[in-house]
């Protein structure tokens, strides 16, 4: 009887270290490197937006925070804020991502636009002529009174330098509306 007892105990023993312990994890290994592009929220509407380069395809599902998983590789409508996304395959393993949505006055967003248009490369992806760089939006902020003075007023000779390279009146307008407002992130 004592035996038999003793039996029975080591086998279930062997049979819980086998199926948890000692089972492979499908998803060991398992990580992405997300690679997507993001377009900010303007004004007061929720029309931001990710679009996911890196993992796609048929076996991959996405989510952003707790919604439910869309085989689409896009969300659209954002409001500004932090978001989760997390990215599953075919096996039910996961990884995520943290993005986040900035909020872009419609002013600001235009003056962004030509300048990451007309300021490259020689103040973009890490262009730093003059001592200036205007990748990041506070890069562009501090200098609101230069990038006017250069690209509008031409004080003291124009800017973008190329030749023939001058904003239009439309463009120069943008810079003019934005410094007006205030020249922040959010006119
Ligand atoms: C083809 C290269 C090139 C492009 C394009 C270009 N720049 Fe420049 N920028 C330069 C060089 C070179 C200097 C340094 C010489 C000088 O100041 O003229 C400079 C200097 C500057 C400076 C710092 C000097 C100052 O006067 O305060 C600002 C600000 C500036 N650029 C703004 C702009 C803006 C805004 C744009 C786009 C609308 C632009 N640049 C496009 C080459 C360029």
């Amino acid at each position: 009887m004592k035996l038999l007892l003793i039996t029975v105990f080591s086998v279930s023993l062997l049979i819980v270290s086998c199926t948890g312990k000692d089972a492979p994890n499908p998803c060991n290994g398992i990580q992405y490197t997300v690679d997507y592009f993001k377009t900010e929220a303007i004004g007061a509407a929720a029309n931001g937006s990710i679009t996911i380069n890196y993992p796609i395809g048929d076996t991959i599902s996405y989510k952003l925070n707790t919604g439910a998983y869309q085989s689409a590789n896009f969300f659209n409508n954002l409001a500004p804020g932090n978001y989760v996304l997390t990215i599953k395959n075919s096996r039910g393993c996961t990884d995520t991502a943290q993005i986040t949505i900035l909020n872009y006055g419609p002013k600001y967003a235009l003056v962004k636009q030509v300048v990451s248009g007309f300021c490259g490369p020689c103040h973009r992806n890490g262009g730093m002529s003059g001592g200036k760089n205007f990748d990041t939006d506070s890069g562009i902020i501090v200098n609101w009174s230069r990038i006017k003075a250069r690209a509008v007023d031409n004080i003291p000779t124009q800017m973008p330098q190329l030749p023939n390279a001058m904003l239009t009146p439309i463009d120069k307008q943008k810079i003019i509306d934005w410094v007006n407002a205030g020249h922040r992130q959010l006119d």
